[in-house]
């Protein structure tokens, strides 16, 4: 979809569709929304004093303005949408606003509208972040996945062509501008994210994930990909180990962005998981939603698609993304529980378990990156059915040994959206992953699930400062909620591109 900025009035502008906005409770609006009231007559004041208009969150009313009966006036119909109440006005707000708006619209067939700049009016809001909610509200709000629908459906709409943001104010037009397009680079983020998730496990495979990661090679980003010989010569014996029982080969993926050629030691590690099916392996999992497990690869598509927009804004700062790409399949060559692995640090660990197969590949994965002097490591991970029945969907649990970057991280994804809460790593439950004969095991038992599966990681990261994203909650929804519809929410990619600004050198 087009985004643009017009200098302009909303009366006049012409357009299939006027968005405008009311708080609850306003009874008569004000901004632009007040200006297109004056225009239509005094229509929405009149249908705001009849209790049609409310300004709820969550409330659209269309009305339709032809040209033969509202003479001089622009839009063809007016898009009024409720922002509920102004004390919980936030950019949370205008993302869902815009994203609704976009599938309010679609609905009616509606192809070209034009807004306000929700928020930089009366909301409060600054010019520029304003304009990075609406555009990541209108294009994730507008993501569809639809390439395995030979022919649209009789209820599927058309997608919007374009928008356009209407500023009366001359002085807000160049804010307004860079915000979009700012936008629309954290949303392309999400977006990959998105696309990789929701394809089905035959298609993307290890070997599809890492062509898909070589597609992002361009000036300032490389992509090394090392075959299974290399990952067996470095010693990584935990990822091997759970690649045993898939045909599929495996890809340890590791994409470069070089923003900062001067100092190796600017650096910012991102660790997704890359597991492409999982099936649990020889401790199989049951049936029912196993097909979820094709988004066992959301940590690692989080980041596949964080690079590409981290290299598009080109912070002074060296970012890797490594994903350790493998199925986790129950083939006849698959490890066994009871099974001991050397993992690349030299950490015997007890499979205890073949379905706590992430922390494995993660384990070694940190330990490359550490041995390439990673000084900041953020992981990201599908990890634990727990992190659902300790926090629900509405946060994930968030890990670290460094005050300093736990900050860093929820910082950057508040400013998104993206909800993570920040969980102990207690000395009670690091006793749960004790093992009788190796080093560590890679199950902690029922209680605090997400917690020993963080510890397990912890021991890898040893004392470089990291961060550990437990998204297995917030990874796929079957709802449609603001920002996100039914499939991949494209969760955190946006906060990974933030927090590769956020950490660069200015
Ligand atoms: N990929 C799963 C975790 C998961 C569960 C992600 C539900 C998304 C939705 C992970 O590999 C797993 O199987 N974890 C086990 C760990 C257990 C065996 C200690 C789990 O959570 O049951
Ligand atoms: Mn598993
Ligand atoms: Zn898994």
């Amino acid at each position: 979809m087009q985004l643009s900025v017009v200098n302009g009035d909303m009366a006049t502008h012409k357009t299939d569709a006027a968005v405008v906005n009311l708080f609850q409770g306003v009874t008569t609006p004000g901004g632009a929304t007040g200006a297109l009231d004056r225009a239509l007559g005094g229509l929405i004041s009149r249908l705001i004093s009849d209790g049609e208009i409310r300004g709820r969150a969550g409330e659209f009313t269309l009305l339709h303005t032809p040209e033969n009966a509202y003479r001089n006036f622009g839009p063809r119909r007016v898009l009024v949408a409720g922002l509920g109440n102004a004390d919980k006005f936030s950019l949370e707000t205008v993302r869902t606003v815009a994203a609704e708006s976009v599938r309010r619209l679609e609905r009616s067939g509606i192809r070209k509208a034009s807004t306000i700049a929700h928020g930089a009016g009366l909301g409060g809001l600054g010019a520029e972040e304003c304009a990075v909610a609406i555009a990541e509200g209108t294009s994730l709000g507008g993501y569809r996945f639809d390439r395995y629908k030979s022919a649209p459906g009789d209820d599927t709409a058309p997608m919007m062509e374009s928008l356009d943001v209407i500023e009366s104010e001359r002085g807000k037009i160049a804010a307004l501008e860079t915000g979009l397009r700012r936008g629309v680079v954290f949303a392309r983020a999400a977006m990959i994210a998105r696309d990789l998730v929701n394809e089905p496990g035959n298609i993307m495979t290890p070997t599809e994930m890492a062509s898909q990661a070589m597609k992002l090679v361009g000036p300032g980003v490389t992509c090394i990909v090392l075959e299974r010989a290399q990952v067996e010569a470095l010693g990584m014996g935990a990822f091997i180990g759970v690649a045993a029982g898939s045909p599929q080969p495996l890809k340890f993926i590791h994409l470069t962005y070089v923003g900062d050629p001067t100092d190796a030691g600017n650096n910012l590690w991102l660790i997704g998981k890359g597991i492409t099916f999982d099936s649990g392996g020889i401790s199989i999992k049951p049936a029912e939603n196993m097909g979820d497990m094709k988004g066992d690869m959301g940590g690692g598509a989080a980041v596949i698609g964080a690079m590409r927009s981290i290299a598009e804004i080109k912070p002074r700062i060296n970012v890797h993304g490594v994903v350790a790409a493998t199925e986790n399949m129950p083939g006849g060559s698959a490890q066994r529980p009871g099974d001991v692995v050397r993992s690349m640090s030299g950490t015997f660990i007890e499979i205890e378990n073949t379905d706590a197969e992430g922390r494995l590949t993660l384990a070694d994965a940190i330990a490359y990156a550490k041995s390439k002097g990673a000084v900041r490591i953020v992981d990201i991970a599908t990890l634990t059915g727990a992190a659902r029945i300790a926090l629900g969907t509405g946060n994930g649990p968030a890990f670290s040994n460094s005050d300093a970057l736990m900050e860093s991280v929820l910082a950057a994804s508040a400013k998104h959206g993206e909800p993570f809460w920040r969980l102990p790593l207690d000395s009670t439950s690091k006793r749960q992953n004790a093992s009788k004969i190796a080093d560590i095991k890679n199950t902690g038992g029922r209680a605090a699930g997400s917690i020993t599966a963080a510890h397990f990681i912890a021991e890898f990261a040893g004392d470089t400062p990291w961060v550990h994203l437990d998204t297995a909650a917030l990874n796929l929804t079957d709802t449609v909620r603001g920002v996100y519809g039914v499939g991949a929410t494209g969760i955190p990619a946006r906060t990974l591109v933030q927090l590769a600004l956020d950490l660069a050198r200015q």
